[in-house]
């Protein structure tokens, strides 16, 4: 720790008259990974034949286009009955089952707003916080449970759900969890199809969003909950979700929901009036670009060579530069799009203001926590995916000196 502070702020002073705009605040792919999905565009021209199935340029064909389906059911293992593509986005069919629970009620249960008292989501955190905002759109109180190195603390949960008839559900993101990057254990995966709930419509939101988004050459599989769900007597317990948005195109890809072929005929019969068909010729884009998961796999091992350095980048410069200053943790992913970066208790607010004022925008300080409250106000999460390797390494310069000032300031 030989870093005087009056040369920290200097070096800090000068980023701030630099005048930088650096931002590491979304978890966006970058240029070059969206240019690798342009072939895609080529693939359904006039001359496609269109006149498959029930004409997929006609209003048939809700759940999705058959090849596609059977893309998904392989990568999430289940049968193409348990599948539904929706619009093109998954976060739009979480958002839209939770409203679906709120004013309906799930297949043949009451609707949460008719639930008297408030109705609970358990949300381990730090978490996704598009997941926390949908709770908090629909009035649904969040408990926050507390994250292990192989996910929730898994008694705290159980005994919670047992307990509570108000707790409809938990959000889980089980492959390198947004933001943490932990993956799930079996343990883990097992005791939450197991446990016993005391309400009957308790749900997990399982978001696998990262399920085909590797870092390593270990390609990391979480066992399948959904068959564990239903040999543990809880056919519909789950929704598991994934989507192309980080394989393709964000906003320009197709969002998927997996659950038990019961669950996925009420949310295909109840989305009818809302959403008659999907952007099927989309669709086959995608099913054409993906002939098989092996094709698949390969396009995101084009990802991984476009992204893998950035992460890499992130972990040296924070080992070079605080190491012995005993001030933060993290790890350096699997796989997925984040680093969690858990400072000293009480410098999360002040190393994001300091880094906002010189010109680098970073995820707010508090928000992959409910209510965007970190009580310990350690946890900032970096996205390295977006910016160039130039960028990059200024901004994580940046921000040690910011992590560096806060400390010596605060101790
Ligand atoms: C855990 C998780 N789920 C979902 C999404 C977004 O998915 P989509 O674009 O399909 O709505 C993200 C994006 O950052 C994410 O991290």
């Amino acid at each position: 720790m030989t870093d005087s502070i009056k040369r920290l702020e200097k070096e800090y002073r000068k980023f701030v008259s630099e005048g930088i705009e650096l931002n590491m605040e979304r978890g966006w792919p970058c240029r070059e990974q969206l240019d690798l999905s342009m072939p895609m565009l080529d693939l359904v021209t006039s001359d496609t034949d269109l006149c498959l199935e029930n004409d997929y340029r006609g209003y048939a064909g809700t759940a999705g286009i058959a090849p596609l389906k059977k893309l998904f059911a392989e990568v999430l293992q289940v049968t193409e009955e348990q599948i539904y593509i929706g619009g093109t986005m998954s976060t739009t069919i979480m958002y839209d089952l939770i409203n679906k629970a709120v004013l309906f009620g799930f297949d043949g249960f009451l609707p949460w707003k008719d639930f008297p008292g408030k109705v609970k989501f358990l949300c381990p955190s730090p978490g996704y916080e598009k997941h926390f905002n949908i709770c908090k759109t629909f009035g649904i109180e969040m408990i926050q449970i507390p994250m292990n190195d192989s996910g929730p603390d898994m008694d705290l949960v159980e005994n919670l759900v047992k307990n509570d008839d108000s707790i409809k559900g938990i959000w889980c993101v089980p492959l390198y969890s947004n933001p943490t990057g932990i993956i799930y254990s079996d343990e883990t995966v097992c005791r939450l199809a197991r446990m016993q709930s005391k309400a009957a419509d308790f749900r997990i939101m399982w978001d696998n969003a990262y399920c085909v988004h590797h870092l390593t050459d270990e390609e990391y599989r979480i066992i399948n909950i959904i068959d564990e769900c239903a040999k543990c007597g809880h056919p519909n317990r789950v929704f598991e979700f994934t989507s192309t948005s980080k394989i393709t195109f964000p906003g320009g890809g197709v969002g998927v929901c997996a659950s038990s072929v019961d669950n996925i005929k009420w949310l295909t019969r109840t989305s009818l009036l809302q959403l008659k068909s999907g952007d099927k010729i989309n669709q086959l884009r995608h099913a054409k670009f993906f002939p098989t998961v092996q094709s698949l796999r390969d396009h995101m091992k084009k990802h991984r060579d476009i992204i893998k350095p950035k992460f890499d980048l992130v972990d040296l410069v924070l080992h070079e530069q605080l190491d012995g200053w005993d001030v933060a943790e993290w790890i350096n992913p699997k796989g997925g799009y984040f680093i969690n970066l858990k400072l000293l208790n009480g410098m999360a607010r002040d190393v994001w203001q300091k880094c906002k004022d010189a010109g680098l925008s970073i995820t707010p300080a508090g928000s992959t926590f409910p209510y965007g409250e970190d009580r310990e106000d350690a946890y900032l999460r970096l996205a390295p995916t977006y910016p160039s390797m130039e960028e990059l390494e200024q901004a994580m310069q940046l921000l040690c000196i910011a992590i560096k000032i806060s400390y010596t300031e605060k101790h």
